[in-house]
């Protein structure tokens, strides 16, 4: 018989994010899996320390949470790890000329994964292969967080507000492949989602904002938009909102992509970075309060 460990819950002390000890992820079992899954739906972000994935059992952990999303298109145009279709790789190696992965060694900014589209990814889960030893660090913020810090005039002009989500350029500032460019957000494509949603598994309301870059609030003349979703993302971007992570190899990280944004720092291109992501399709739109 195997003995089994209780899932140890720690969490961050930031706003959100929790580390999760005493589960291996290749071995899940159902009780396990249930405490992870409320764990993440308290925490946001959930970190696990040395699972050491291969990619066969990140795509089995992942699957626990429903079913997967192919990787998107790269800015190179390479899609996937071979076999694993839903495997996407964020790297700045260079192989025989040719970018293994997205995102390069700059900074990524501030993001939710794949909102441009109409029915984005509800989690993402992120492993660590090769890190470098200082920089690369990812940041997360929490949209729950951001919604309560609104000031109530703010929420009462904002609440009712559909917001346009960028498709043209990635979190690294790359052109999305087979875009062509526009700086005009009100034209570029993408989607429009409500600026503020409903959880549809915690009930809770929470900010939707995607990128700032091309943003644009449906129906306002741009320069108000502008100073608008400026004040916004100021007070859902500060410090006392955000938990930053340092990476180790054999970290996974999974977040909830639906109430947490997440950024990269820059770091040394002359050092390698190399982590395999999944995405967990979503089962319901962002849908309005
Ligand atoms: C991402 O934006 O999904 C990647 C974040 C990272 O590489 O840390």
């Amino acid at each position: 018989m195997t003995l089994r460990t209780s899932v140890e819950i720690t969490p961050t002390g930031a706003a959100l994010g929790a580390e999760l000890r005493g589960v291996d992820l290749r071995t899940l079992d159902r009780s396990q899996f249930d405490a992870v899954h409320r764990a993440w739906l308290a925490h946001g972000v959930l970190l696990f320390r040395d699972q050491f994935l291969a990619d066969a059992a990140l795509v089995a952990f992942s699957r626990w949470f429903g079913d997967l999303d192919q990787a998107p298109i790269q800015e190179s145009g390479r899609r996937c790890v071979d076999g694993y279709p839903e495997i996407y790789v964020v790297s700045n190696v260079v192989e025989n000329g040719v970018a293994i992965g997205s995102l390069g060694a700059g900074e990524a900014v501030w993001h939710t994964d794949m909102s441009y589209l109409p029915d984005p990814p509800k989690a993402s889960v992120l492993m660590a292969r090769e890190v470098p030893a200082t920089g690369g660090d990812t940041s997360f913020c929490t949209m729950y967080g951001a919604w309560d810090a609104l000031p109530a005039a703010l929420r009462a002009r904002v609440e009712r507000l559909r917001v346009k989500h960028d498709g043209t350029y990635n979190s690294g500032g790359f052109v999305r492949a087979g875009v062509t460019p526009s700086d005009d957000p009100r034209t570029a494509p993408g989607t429009l989602h409500p600026l503020v949603c409903v959880h549809p598994e915690t009930g809770r309301r929470h900010l939707y904002l995607g990128r700032r870059r091309n943003a644009w609030l449906e129906g306002l003349p741009l320069a108000e938009s502008d100073a608008l979703l400026d004040e916004i993302w100021a007070i859902a971007t500060a410090d006392s909102l955000s938990w930053r992570h340092h990476w180790r190899v054999g970290d996974v990280v999974m977040w909830d992509n639906r109430c947490v944004m997440h950024r990269r720092d820059a770091f040394d291109p002359a050092t390698r970075r190399v982590m395999h992501r999944t995405q967990i399709k979503g089962e319901t739109r962002p849908s309005p309060t």
